[in-house]
Parts: C-alpha cells; structure tokens; sequence
C-alpha cells in the first residue's frame, strides 16, 4: 500500500487551491494512483471523501490526514456492490458535504500465475467480479452523485480508463479490456448527458504506472513495456494524478468527454 507514501503531484505544489470549498470523492482511494489523486485533491484544499474495501490501510491514513488537518473521511464499501455504495455515499455527504468532484478510480486486473487467461479458460466468476467491480461500480458511484450535481449546475466525474481500454494488450485479460473500453463509451454518454447542467466527465487512459497493481505480472514484462514507451519508463502515480487534477479543475471547464493517454507514449492510441 502506497497511501501517503509519495510526493503530492506537481500541480498541487503551485500554491493554488483549486479546490478550495469543494467535496471529492475517489475510489479505490487506498491504492497506488487513488492515493495520490487523493493527496492532490486535499493540497488544493477540497474535502475529500475515500472509499476503499482495504478497512485497515483506510482508516489508518484517514486518521493520519485528519492528524494533518485534513478534511477526510474514510468509508469503508465493496463498491461492486450498490448498498454499500449507497451507503459510502451518504456517510461521505453527511460528514463533508455532497460532493462536486467524482473519482471513478477503482479497478482490478486479476491474473492467474502472473498471466492473463484465455476466453476458454476465465471462470464466469472472475468475469462478473472485474465488470462489477471496474464498471458497474462507475455507474453506483455516478448515479449517486450526479443528481446533487446537476441541482447546482456544477461538477466533474472522471473515469480511470487504460490505453488497454483502448488498444489490444496482451498484459491484460478481456475482462479489463472490456471494462475499460466500456469506461470510455460511458464517458462520452455521461459527457452528452450532463453537460447542459454544466457537469463534465472526462476520462483517463494511464500506460504502465508503478503502483501495487503492477505486481501482478512478473517484472520482466513491465520492464519490457517500459522500453517500448516513447519516453522509456514506467510512470509515476502522481503523474496520472496530475492529469486528473487538471479534468477536476476549472482550467478543464470547457473539456467533456475526452479520454487523455497519461502512457508516455506507449501505444499512443
Ligand atoms: N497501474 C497501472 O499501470 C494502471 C494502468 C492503467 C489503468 N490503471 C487503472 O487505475 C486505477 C487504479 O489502479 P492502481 O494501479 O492504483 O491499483 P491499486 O491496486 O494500487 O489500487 C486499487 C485500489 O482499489 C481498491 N479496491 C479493489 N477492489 C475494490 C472493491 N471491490 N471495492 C473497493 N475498493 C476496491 C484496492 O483496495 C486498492 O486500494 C484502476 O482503475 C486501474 O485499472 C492502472
């Protein structure tokens, strides 16, 4: 667990609060590149909501920002799962205020022994796990937020796609593939959808970033996709989180429905 560990991302060291008075919420906000979104956010002064299934690690970092002065709250919730979405959901609002900002940041990659599986051989369960966890939670999480947003006529939802979304990759399995690529088309939908009520949705396509998730593949095949960048390396968390912070900013205000490659020119889709 890489919470709390890293540099705040570059933009968050300009002295500007971009977020002052806002409420974010981030999934998956305990991991590599939802912790340093996470960071970001609260450098610029939002609230920040975390939601996470990893209780333990959560509540720790929670406790330790709070110790800081930060406004946080951590809630604990399987977001493959609407109750507890729901559930995180309004813990969050009542604590910090409904937010503004939404982080569809969660995701899983699952291999077996280090490698993707074939069609012939993906148990139907490990399918309907990373729909549900990559996909519908994206949908829980912006059916709840999107109505306060659309009453004040202000918000911004952003998507954590992959260029594996977009691209054919052999890293991953179908599943994630088709998530993300799915991530994409709800990016555009949602983006008609809610922009006459001044919400944007936008999304993220990191390359290879150096996060927990990367473990699941031997390190030969992520040194292998670090030489074949453009910029032959792997990329930081913080690198994506300041792409993030740029759609979460008004600086992004008249950008909607856009999918941003944060890959070091890996693939270049
Ligand atoms: N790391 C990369 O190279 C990379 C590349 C492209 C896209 N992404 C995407 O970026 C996002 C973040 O990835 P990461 O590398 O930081 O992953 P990570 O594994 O470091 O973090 C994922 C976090 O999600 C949490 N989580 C997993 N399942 C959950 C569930 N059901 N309910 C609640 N929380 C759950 C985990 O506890 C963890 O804190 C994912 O959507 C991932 O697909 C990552």
């Amino acid at each position: 667990m890489s919470a709390g560990t890293h540099a705040a991302p570059a933009s968050a060291t300009s002295g500007a609060a971009r977020f002052a008075g806002q409420t974010a919420i981030v999934t998956g906000a305990v991991g590599g590149i939802g912790s340093a979104i996470v960071e970001g956010l609260l450098a610029e002064g939002a609230r920040v909501g975390l939601i996470d299934f990893n209780g333990l690690a959560g509540d720790a970092w929670a406790g330790q920002l709070r110790g800081q002065g930060r406004a946080v709250c951590f809630a604990l919730a399987d977001v493959s799962r609407y109750e507890e979405c729901e559930a995180a959901y309004a813990r969050i609002s009542d604590e910090l205020g409904p937010a503004t900002i939404l982080i569809n940041n969660v995701g899983i990659s699952p291999k077996t022994e280090g490698r993707a599986l074939k069609v012939w051989e993906m148990p139907p369960a490990e399918w309907d796990r990373v729909v549900s966890v990559n996909l519908n939670s994206a949908f829980y999480m912006t059916r709840l937020a999107t109505p306060h947003m659309v009453a004040q006529r202000k918000g911004r939802v952003i998507n954590m796609s992959s260029v594996a979304g977009k691209a054919y990759c052999d890293i991953v399995a179908a599943h994630y593939a088709a998530t993300k690529a799915a991530l994409i088309g709800l990016t555009r939908h949602w983006a008609a959808e809610l922009g006459e009520y001044d919400v944007t949705v936008n999304g993220l396509a990191p390359g290879r970033i150096s996060t927990p998730l990367l473990k699941s593949v031997p390190q030969e095949i992520n040194d292998a996709v670090a030489g074949v960048t453009a910029l032959r390396r792997l990329g930081t968390p913080e690198e994506v989180a300041d792409a993030c912070l740029f759609f979460a900013s008004d600086q992004a205000r008249f950008v909607t429905g856009q999918v941003l490659d944060v890959a070091g020119g890996w693939l270049m889709t």
